[in-house]
């Protein structure tokens, strides 16, 4: 066990575990460890690090606003989260209004408090999704072992298998006041719903009144090779929920309404004391400028394909088959082993995901390279072949 593990163990909450590894600094989508060691980082802080690490962009916008006005509360206006705030609706291509927090569950409990507020009682979300752990975006998540250990969650939400239209029209109704649904789930293993559910919730909750949020926490951004992953479906929902990628790793989350949905909050109804920090927005704004000025879009369809099609073609038989779109990629296995495929890529200096059993996650930096998706693509027969049982 290295050093800082030790140290880990003795002074913090033991709710992660003691994670397996120790990282000291990055560059792009490299990492090292305490002994040295380079890691390619397929995971991206979990679909965080757009930019990769230590971009310079982020850098000198963080530091550029550091140094000239780092914190005032929401309690005076600041130039950083407005300019950003402009720049997300104009991205999102529709007038709003945007909320800024820390965190994705922050934004989904926005979100939840502005479902509250159209008087109806009932929330439908989706089994199996990830909403975040506060106890709102708790009850909005739909797996049963996060949800347990803190029963009685907040009343009023309940789930439906995702991605069957029939069932989310059977569960909506004049009571309902929101569905929420995450447009391809991430934490569920980078589960695509089937062509049009986006678009046929989207007519459900319209003829019955109810709100349509999508969860973009980890899709937006760029990450699935549109600006928004709902812009690829071709829906307009009436509530966004930002993070992750939004601040290329520093904490910001955002929530988006859009027509009457923008109204629901009134002053004093909601609040937090760092949301929309100066320099959160900025290393946020830097994100956005990178991204348009790179073609990183455009890179991230590319790249998503050539990732997608090099698995398919290796034609493992622990493979069988991918899912997900852009650098939001699942490798579908035909054995619950996700783990010790995560641990044999380790073994060999890449860092992915496990996100359930029988899925391994990728979700990169947006800036990853042709050529360290090559090198993924050629190590990953012998990462398989360690973890067959
Ligand atoms: C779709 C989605 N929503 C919400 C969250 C919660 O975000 P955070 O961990 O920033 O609270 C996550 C995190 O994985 C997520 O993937």
């Amino acid at each position: 066990m290295g050093s800082l593990a030790a140290r880990w163990q003795a002074a913090m909450m033991n709710n992660y575990g003691t994670p397996p590894l120790a990282l000291v600094r990055g560059h792009g989508a490299e990492v090292w460890d305490e002994d040295g060691r380079r890691y390619l980082d397929l995971l991206g802080g979990i679909a965080v690090n757009a930019l990769g690490h230590a971009h310079p962009a982020v850098v000198e916008a963080v530091s550029r606003q550091i140094a000239t006005l780092g914190h005032t509360s929401n309690l005076y206006i600041t130039e950083p989260p407005l300019a950003l705030a402009e720049r997300l609706l104009e991205l999102l291509g529709r007038p709003g209004r945007v909320l800024f927090c820390n965190s994705g569950a922050e934004a989904n409990e926005a979100a939840f408090k502005m479902a509250r507020r159209t008087g109806r009682p009932n929330i439908i979300a989706a089994e199996e999704a990830f909403h975040g752990r506060t106890m709102g975006a708790l009850a909005l998540t739909g797996q049963q072992s996060k949800r347990t250990p803190f029963e009685p969650l907040t009343p009023g939400v309940s789930h439906v298998p995702y991605g069957d239209v029939a069932a989310l029209a059977a569960a909506v109704d004049a009571d309902t006041a929101a569905v929420f649904l995450e447009p391809i789930m991430g934490e569920a293993g980078a589960v695509t719903p089937p062509e049009g559910y986006l678009r046929a919730a989207r007519e459900i909750t319209a003829a019955r009144g109810a709100l349509l949020v999508l969860d973009e926490v980890q899709t937006g951004i760029g990450r699935t090779g549109a600006w928004f992953a709902h812009q690829r479906a071709g829906v307009q929902p009436d509530v966004v929920t930002l993070a992750k990628g939004l601040g290329g790793g520093l904490p910001i989350g955002a929530c988006v309404g859009f027509g009457a949905a923008a109204e629901l909050l009134e002053p004093g109804q909601h609040g937090t004391t760092f949301g929309g920090n100066p320099v959160c927005a900025a290393a946020a704004l830097a994100v956005l400028d990178t991204i348009a000025a790179e073609g990183l879009l455009e890179h991230v369809a590319l790249l998503g394909k050539g990732i997608t099609t090099g698995v398919e073609e290796l034609g493992h038989p622990l493979v069988r088959g991918v899912d997900g779109a852009g650098l939001l990629i699942a490798i579908l296995l035909t054995e619950p082993v996700a783990a010790a495929v995560m641990e044999q890529a380790r073994e060999v200096g890449i860092l992915i995901n496990n996100a359930v059993p029988d899925r391994v996650r990728l979700a990169p930096p947006l800036v990853l390279t042709e050529a360290q998706a090559r090198e993924f693509l050629a190590a990953l027969p012998g990462i398989l072949d360690g973890a067959t049982p």
